[in-house]
This record gives C-alpha cells, sequence and structure tokens, in this order.
C-alpha cells in the first residue's frame, strides 16, 4: 500500500464547463417514437471537435441528441422518462412487491438504491472521490472499504447519467495523481502507467488531516498489479466527456499524459506473435487465481474498448499522433485475431472437434496446435444451434472453453464482436436463460470448475468453490453491461427480463456483491452486503433500459475500416 503524505492539491472545479445545454432535450413524445436504431441517424447537436480516426460519431450523436436530464426526482435521481421506448415485445412491468405502477413512477427499489448509493460515496479534502467498494457492516472487511477503480466504473455512469459529473471528474483527477508515485513491490518497480486497483482517504484525527494510500497490487491478494484498472480509467473518460460535452477534461495535458503512459504499457514490442495482450491470473474483475492467465477476453475485449475510446480522446499533437498510429494498426490485428480465433459457434466447434494436429507451417488449420481431446464434455451441450461465443483465452495448444460474462458484453459494446456475433451472443444468452442467468443475471463464468480441475485451476481456492463467487458465481454488478449490450443489439426484452428478476430480490437480500449455486438462487456464502457496485449496477441497468439514449456512453459503433470477416446484411443500421 503507498500512501501519500502531502502535495495531493486537488485539480477540482478546473474548466468545470458543462454543455449539454437546451439545444440537446428531445421532447418525451420524440423519445417515444425512436427506436434505437433511428437514434442513432439523429443528427449531432453538440460536437467535440476531434479528428477521429475511428467512425464513432453516431453513437456520440446519439447520446447528445438525447439528455440524460430529461426528468428527474429530488435527490433519489432519475425518473422513468422514456419508460414506452419498449422495441417491440412487450412484458408489463411489475414492481418488485406486486403494485402495478404508472409509466412514470420509478420502481420502488430505485430511491432506496440511489440512497444507497450516495452513502457510499467517499470524499478526500471535502470533495466527493469515488464510491467505497461495500459498506458492509460484518467485521470481516478485507480491502472492501476502498475505492476500486472497476468497481467505481457502474456508479460514476449512474452519476453521469442523473446529470452528476463533478464525481466522475474528481474521481478521474485524483486516479490521476495517483498513478504517478513511484510504484514498487518489493525491490521491482512498475510502469509508470500502472493504475491502482484501489485506494483509500485515510484520516488523521490528530492532525485533522486526509491522505491517500493506493494499491497497485502489492496489497492485493496474490499481488497481482490490475490490467483492467487503466483500461476502465480511459474508458470511463471517454464516457463522461461524452455525457457532458466537455472535452477540457481529456485535454488537459495531465489527462494526456496518463493515457499515453497506460498505451505505452500494452502497446510496447516484445516477443508477441499474438496482437493479444499477455497477463497474469487475477488481474481484472477475476482477481484471484482462476485459469484466467494468458490472453484472458476480459482483459482482451477491455484493451479492445479503451484503444477505441483512447483515439477519439487523444490530441493529434506530436506526442500523440505517434499513439493513434500504433493505435491503428493494433486494432486491426487484435480484431482479426479475436474474431477469428477467439469465436466459437456450432460450426466452429465442429472444425475442431475434427482438427488435425501437429500441423507445420502457415497453411495449418490448427494454428494453434489444439487437441480435440481437450474439448469439454459439456461444450457439446452447451453450444447451441443458434448463437455463440467469445471463449475465455486462446493460447498455444490451449483454448480455454469457459464463457465469460463481461469480456463478451464489452465485446460487443466496443464492437469487437461484429454484428453477427453481437447477435450469435445475445442468441446464446436466450437460449442458454438457464445455465446463465437462472434465478439472478449474471453467471460471471460458466460452468465452474469441479473436483480435480477446480483443485489444479484455483489451487484449492475454498473462496472459488464450485458454482461461487468467481467460479461461476452470479454477479448482479454485470446486469449493466447485460442491459447496455442488449440495447446496442435492439433486444431489450432480455434486459427486462434480467432486470426483473434482479428487482425482486436485490433490495430484500441487501444488495449482495454475489450469489451463489447453479442457479444463482442463495447468497453468496462470503458475499458483502451493500456491494457498491451491485447497487450501481441495477441503476445504471434501469435507467438505460428506460432511456436507451445513455448508451452512447459505454458503446462504441462498429469501425467499417476494421473490415469485419463476415459482411451483415444492409439491414445493419450502425
Ligand atoms: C472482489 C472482486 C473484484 C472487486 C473487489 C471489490 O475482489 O473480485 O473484482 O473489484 O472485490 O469489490
Amino acid at each position: 500500500m503507498f500512501a501519500a503524505q502531502s502535495g495531493d492539491a486537488s485539480h477540482h472545479g478546473q474548466n468545470g464547463n458543462l454543455s449539454t445545454g437546451d439545444a440537446t432535450h428531445s421532447t418525451l413524445a420524440e423519445v417515444e417514437e425512436l427506436d434505437f436504431s433511428k437514434l442513432l441517424e439523429k443528427p449531432r447537436l453538440l460536437n467535440i471537435e476531434r479528428q477521429r480516426s475511428c467512425d464513432e460519431r453516431s453513437l456520440h450523436e446519439l447520446s447528445m441528441t438525447i439528455s440524460p436530464h430529461i426528468s428527474r426526482t429530488e435527490n433519489i435521481g432519475y425518473r422513468l422518462a422514456a419508460e414506452h421506448l419498449d422495441f417491440g415485445q412487450h412484458s408489463p412491468r411489475r414492481s418488485g412487491f406486486n403494485t402495478p405502477r404508472s409509466p412514470f413512477e420509478p420502481h420502488p427499489i430505485v430511491g432506496e438504491a440511489w440512497e444507497a448509493l450516495r452513502r457510499s460515496l467517499v470524499h478526500f479534502r471535502g470533495q466527493p472521490v469515488g464510491t467505497i467498494a461495500a459498506l458492509d457492516t460484518s467485521d470481516e472487511k478485507l480491502n472492501y472499504d476502498q475505492v476500486f477503480v472497476r468497481d467505481f466504473v457502474p456508479s460514476a455512469l449512474a452519476f453521469l447519467m442523473n446529470g452528476e459529473p463533478e464525481i466522475v471528474k474528481n474521481f478521474i483527477l485524483k486516479t490521476l495523481r495517483l498513478q504517478s508515485w513511484e510504484k514498487k513491490i518489493d525491490r521491482f518497480q512498475l510502469g509508470e502507467g500502472v493504475m491502482p486497483a484501489s485506494f483509500k482517504v485515510l484520516h488523521d484525527p490528530i492532525r485533522n488531516n486526509e491522505t491517500l494510500m493506493a494499491d497497485f497490487g502489492e496489497s492485493a491478494i496474490g499481488r497481482v498489479a490490475p490490467v483492467d484498472s487503466g483500461f476502465w480509467w480511459i474508458i470511463l473518460l471517454r464516457a463522461y466527456t461524452k455525457s457532458t460535452g466537455d472535452t477540457s477534461l481529456a485535454d488537459l495535458p495531465e489527462c494526456q499524459k496518463g493515457m499515453r503512459l497506460i498505451l505505452s504499457l500494452c502497446l510496447s514490442e516484445g516477443f508477441d506473435t499474438f496482437p493479444t495482450l499477455l497477463c497474469a491470473d487475477g488481474c481484472c474483475m477475476i482477481d484471484r487465481r482462476m485459469g484466467v492467465y494468458g490472453y484472458p477476453i476480459e482483459i482482451q475485449a477491455l484493451f479492445f474498448m479503451a484503444l477505441r475510446c483512447a483515439l477519439v480522446l487523444l490530441k493529434q499533437d506530436v506526442e500523440g499522433k505517434e499513439f493513434v498510429e500504433r493505435i491503428v494498426k493494433r486494432l486491426h490485428a487484435l480484431s482479426f485475431h479475436m474474431r477469428s480465433y477467439f469465436w466459437i459457434d456450432l460450426k466452429q466447434l465442429n472444425d475442431i472437434y475434427r482438427y488435425k494436429t501437429e500441423e507445420y507451417s502457415h497453411t495449418a488449420l490448427n494454428k494453434f496446435n489444439v487437441m480435440p481431446d481437450s474439448l469439454p464434455e459439456w461444450i457439446f451441450d452447451f453450444m447451441p444451434t443458434r448463437g455463440g461465443y467469445f471463449i475465455g483465452n486462446v493460447s498455444p495448444a490451449r483454448m480455454d472453453f469457459r464463457w465469460f460474462c463481461l469480456g463478451n458484453c464489452v465485446a460487443i459494446l466496443s464492437s469487437l464482436a461484429t454484428p453477427e456475433q453481437s447477435m450469435a451472443i445475445m442468441d446464446l444468452i436466450e437460449s442458454r436463460w438457464e445455465e446463465l442467468v437462472g434465478e439472478m443475471p449474471l453467471k460471471v463464468c460458466y460452468p465452474a470448475l469441479e473436483s480435480h480441475d477446480w483443485r489444479i485451476v484455483t489451487g484449492c481456492d475454498p473462496k472459488n468453490t464450485r458454482w461461487s463467487y468467481h467460479n461461476g458465481g452470479s454477479w448482479p454488478v454485470l446486469l449493466w453491461l447485460l442491459t447496455a449490450a442488449c440495447i446496442k443489439t435492439g433486444r431489450p426484452q432480455i434486459a427486462r427480463r434480467a432486470i426483473e428478476l434482479a428487482e425482486s430480490r436485490l433490495l430484500k437480500d441487501s444488495w449482495p456483491e454475489y450469489y451463489d449455486g447453479k442457479l444463482g438462487r442463495y447468497i453468496g456464502k462470503q458475499s458483502r452486503k451493500f456491494q457498491t457496485w451491485s447497487i450501481a449496477g441495477y441503476l445504471v441497468a434501469r435507467m438505460m433500459l428506460d432511456d436507451p439514449s445513455h448508451l452512447g456512453m459505454v458503446a462504441l459503433e462498429e469501425d467499417k475500416q476494421m473490415k469485419p470477416l463476415i459482411r451483415r446484411s444492409n439491414s445493419w443500421t450502425f
């Protein structure tokens, strides 16, 4: 744990020039008429003046055309302004308490969720800078009393959607200052660009002083640096910029530098033969040994998304230009690699099943020398006739066929997945609803590792026993990612079903961190209560479903230059 003793003067309030003016407001009637594809075609009224090499403008137009501030209750936050945006299929919405509600009445747990989210706010020298991971009052706090970068993302999105961008700006600047600390684990110095996994505000009642402590992996269980933190930081910076129209934050020289430092870490040349990013186990949301070392899908999808966001945010000055060129090249190679080698569907599965091995030369079909015998039994039943997904990992002679929720949703949001692949992922979720959603959304991965596999892969981790925690547990936070993916693919009815399941239990169960069991029926064995990202994840999902224009904050449209392997029919409107 690193502690700052002084000099952490904040940058708050600089250039806080929010520009979501009246011109961006649509009337409710307009909102009601639109479906998502139409929203995408609306001209942008507010402009972020930046040269973009990626084709990401129209999603920007979407978020700028319809403001998040349609209507709002005082401090419980959001009102269901766009309840009528229903995209066709309709399941009548009922509250968790079985009371019929008028379309403009927020779900009863929305107010409670906002109150719980506000209770989790962490202040530093008088300003809100983040949200605590869990407000659990149990003794075993571990590090849940800290502000985690990845955990703060759904909180940040909730605040942005609710028209409260200041805390997000404070967080972005504060974590940027932490990045500039000298980071050492034992005698080894970490890369300059590493962002912390988490930080904490320390109060000194005697000196009446506050200082920050940050963890870059040196205190974390397993001592792994968080590879995802830097990516989430860039993604959040774009979400802030997009939602507020305020480019001045991203344009600050220190923000530009912070981005370049993160990018240097992952764009550096080495011995790699793949464009994917090599990492240690436990360097992302799954932060314990779970066999996610190598090239895990979560990191690759976040890497892709962060690269695309950086492309939008980087200034094309002397320093920025070099990065832009490297990013564009990497994106091309990365999307090709992921779309070709990580993708599995019935046909691909059958091809692997019939693979020959020991093929030498560039004409090899089985490029990574995967042994068909390594195909796990479960996948033959799990694979639907329609549908597919990005598998967990691909490296020499090793394919991890497990389904990971976060990576697949981010692949959809970032357009790492082609439109066909995105649709196929949604088809899979629909046809494997019981396995992936069950009674509580959403399985972090599927299936669970059991007996021998559990022993070897997790190292006998008692927290990660089968169908618990990271090993096939159900995490409500993933609801916001699912909802965003559903809206992007034009299938909000899937999100609606999942949200209703969550609404029937989350408040009653005091917002658990995760649920256990094949169907996610039981509150997790060691699950925290009042886990902030469960609360914020629900709110973001709810707000996005009620006003799909929020999607632009977290989604990027397909980049036509990336030439997907399969072209979609003309009906695709992105
Ligand atoms: C757990 C999760 C991790 C999260 C942290 C704080 O360790 O695995 O993803 O950031 O809790 O909530």
